[in-house]
């Protein structure tokens, strides 16, 4: 079912918790909230949930209007990042209890839940209390326990933020494996890009309560819109570049005659990768004479740091792969960038 919101705002005292959020979250996809701290993920989420009431905006279902819907009426699952199983019941009541809540018999909701726990490879332990259980294996409960009840949308909340690096990896395939078979609608907050990018289909990034810019992983790496999202997903260069006489771009003492002119200054953005590095000028490129200032060896790759001659204080971080990845600190270089990989990034 399709998720919209439109408008939403809330505040908490002076607050802005959301400023006029307005989203549409597609049938069956897996949407990601990613932001930092403080970014109002959490409270959207809650209000979607109906934990939490907007000041002002509305939340509609396909076309039901849930605005107003007490959250036992939403149908959402929702988990937490902290553990909210209850401790004093096994892994198998856990998910029973919301089933028998709502009134399944029990033999009914005991078959259902052994289904679920199934699903999420925790058969053989469906005897256990939390306390005997790993925090990976009672996040897997606590996500058997929200699906049980076909929910129409999902809520994860921060839900691998607890556990340790490894269990967060093989969670992270786990849970895009439950919903890509159950085709659940389903959001997850982060402030981790990586889960973002690995798992989500469409990422709403948040920004003081605003949404700054919504798309696939791809979208926001190739064509981020502002210089935030571009350094929160990945990181990026960011060039200075003023307007000079007919428009001609310079980025310091150096007119860059590749790019097409410009009435206004701009920060322009290069990715990492996007730089390559030569002995001699690329022709039709901004080639840019610069000094190595640092070089880290990575392995399969170096982050070598560039220091262009018409603009040195504005260190620019080349990556360099497999055998291009020869540099050594004080070389006399050319910094490649090609236009097409250059954008306009707005504050
Ligand atoms: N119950 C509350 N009372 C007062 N202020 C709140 C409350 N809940 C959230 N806030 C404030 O609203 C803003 C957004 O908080 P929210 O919890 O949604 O952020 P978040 O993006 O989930 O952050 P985190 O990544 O730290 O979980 C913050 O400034 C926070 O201090
Ligand atoms: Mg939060």
């Amino acid at each position: 079912m399709t998720l919209e919101i439109r408008n939403l705002s809330k505040f908490f005292d002076s607050v802005r918790a959301l400023d006029d959020v307005s989203l549409k979250i597609p049938d069956g996809s897996f949407t990601s909230f990613l932001g930092p701290s403080g970014c109002g993920k959490t409270t959207l989420l809650r209000v979607i949930s109906g934990l939490e009431t907007a000041d002002s905006g509305t939340i509609h279902l396909d076309a039901v209007d849930l605005s107003n819907k007490h959250p036992s009426q939403r149908n959402f699952g929702v988990v937490f990042q902290s553990y909210s199983l209850f401790p004093n019941l096994t892994a198998l009541k856990n998910v029973t209890y919301g089933l028998e809540c709502r009134g399944w018999d029990p033999k009914r909701a005991n078959a259902r839940a052994k289904e679920m726990l199934d699903m999420v490879h925790l058969v053989d332990q469906a005897h256990k209390l939390p306390g005997q259980m790993s925090g990976g294996q009672q996040q897997r409960v606590a996500i058997a326990r929200a699906i049980a009840t076909e929910p129409s949308v999902l809520l994860l909340d921060e839900p691998l933020s607890a556990l340790d690096a490894k269990v967060r990896t093989e969670l992270r395939q786990e849970i895009k494996r439950i919903q890509h078979d159950t085709g659940i609608t389903t959001i997850m907050v982060t402030h981790d890009q990586a889960e973002a990018l690995e798992m989500a289909d469409q990422i709403v990034v948040l920004r003081d309560g605003r949404i700054e810019q919504v798309g696939s992983a791809q979208d926001l790496y190739n064509n981020p819109k502002t210089e935030f999202v571009a350094n929160f997903i990945g990181s990026i260069n960011t060039l200075r570049v003023t307007s000079g006489a007919d428009g001609v771009p310079f980025f310091g003492s150096q007119p860059l005659k590749a790019l097409t002119p410009m009435s206004h200054d701009a920060v322009l953005g290069i990715r990492p990768e996007a730089i390559t590095l030569s002995t001699e000028p690329f022709q039709n490129v901004v080639s840019l004479p610069a000094t190595v200032t640092t070089v880290r060896f990575l392995g399969n790759f170096s982050i070598v740091g560039i220091s262009p001659d018409c603009a040195p204080d504005q260190i620019l971080t080349v990556e360099l792969h497999g055998a291009a990845a020869t540099a050594a600190v004080g070389n006399k270089v050319f910094a490649n960038l090609n236009p097409d990989h250059l954008r306009e990034l707005q504050s």
